[in-house]
């Protein structure tokens, strides 16, 4: 079988992993890896790699066959491209790494008649079907890094920090960062702003004067944030720092590592077994596919 690889929407550590441990396990199949995610299906991008190229590259952030978030291929003459390059590389099932945005994507090819397979790939691990999705845990170790580091200069001056996470619409990163750096309050679609003053003033009363306040992004704008603490806290000095791509970055934590390896476990089974149209997900701790 010829089997075709993208790597769609949003990179993340594991994505590498992932590449190198299908393109492993499919030794005895032909690998088409495309350049770009949809946008490469459009254009007809494919690049070549050795797997000893793979190999050097497994445990290293970002997708060494590149993504990009298509506008093109969203459109009906994009979505007609992308089916004739298919077709042309006589690609027998394509292997989609992506998050929610580009799941909708892979849906639309397989109603084309494209046998596809998914990999849930994201830092938001907003994937509803799986538990996990490749990114996550390292994003969870790079923005909790990065907070700490700042925290010893905001521990110097007594000045409260506002720490924005990514996530998109999803509150799990910015919880676990949250855990993991013992914050004071995580601001998330749900909060409000007066419980948000309330706990930090708690904090300040029982001696911590350098209080950590994790926002989701896309909740309510950082610098008003600020404003309104500010203006409640008169004697207090508030910064604020927006983690950005920072936490989609680094290199890929041993579970990351692990689960990448799973997930590619989980393909190369659907692949040898002829089943597609499916997505490999994880719950609980059993990692299995289900379909599309
Ligand atoms: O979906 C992953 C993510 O990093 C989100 O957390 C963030 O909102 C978005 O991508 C940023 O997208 P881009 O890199 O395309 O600006």
């Amino acid at each position: 079988m010829n089997i075709g690889i993208l790597a769609s929407g949003g990179d993340g550590p594991g994505m590498n992993n992932c590449l190198y441990e299908i393109v492993k396990g499919l030794k005895n199949h032909k690998t088409t890896l495309f350049e770009y995610g949809y946008q490469g299906i459009v254009d007809g991008i494919t690049v070549n790699y050795t797997l000893s190229e793979l190999n050097k590259v497994k445990t290293l952030g970002g997708v060494i066959i590149k993504s990009s978030r298509s506008q093109e291929f969203m459109t009906q003459k994009g979505m007609q491209k992308a089916i004739r390059t298919i077709k042309k590389h006589e690609i027998d099932c394509l292997v989609i790494m992506g998050g929610n945005g580009s799941l909708c994507g892979a849906k639309e090819l397989v109603k084309k008649g494209v046998k596809v397979l998914f990999v849930p790939t994201t830092i938001d691990n907003d994937i509803k079907e799986s538990d996990y999705s490749l990114g996550f845990d390292t994003a969870i170790y790079q923005a909790s890094q990065f907070v700490k580091d700042v925290d010893f200069s905001m521990q110097s001056f007594d000045r409260i920090c506002i720490y924005e996470v990514m996530g998109r619409h999803c509150p799990d990163l910015a919880n676990r960062v949250g855990k993991n750096v013992n914050a004071c309050y995580v601001f998330t679609a749900n909060s409000t702003k007066e419980d948000l003053l309330k706990n930090v003033k708690h904090a300040i009363k029982i001696g911590n004067y350098s209080p950590k306040i994790i926002l989701q992004e896309n909740t309510v704008n950082i610098e008003e944030l600020k404003k309104y603490l500010q203006e409640n806290l008169k004697n207090r000095d508030i910064k604020t720092s927006i983690i950005g791509y920072y936490q989609r970055g680094g290199h890929a934590t041993e579970l990351e590592l692990k689960y990448s390896k799973l997930f590619a476990c989980e393909i190369i089974k659907c692949i040898k077994e002829k089943q597609f149209n499916k997505m490999v997900v994880k719950k609980k701790n059993i990692f299995e596919s289900i379909d599309i």
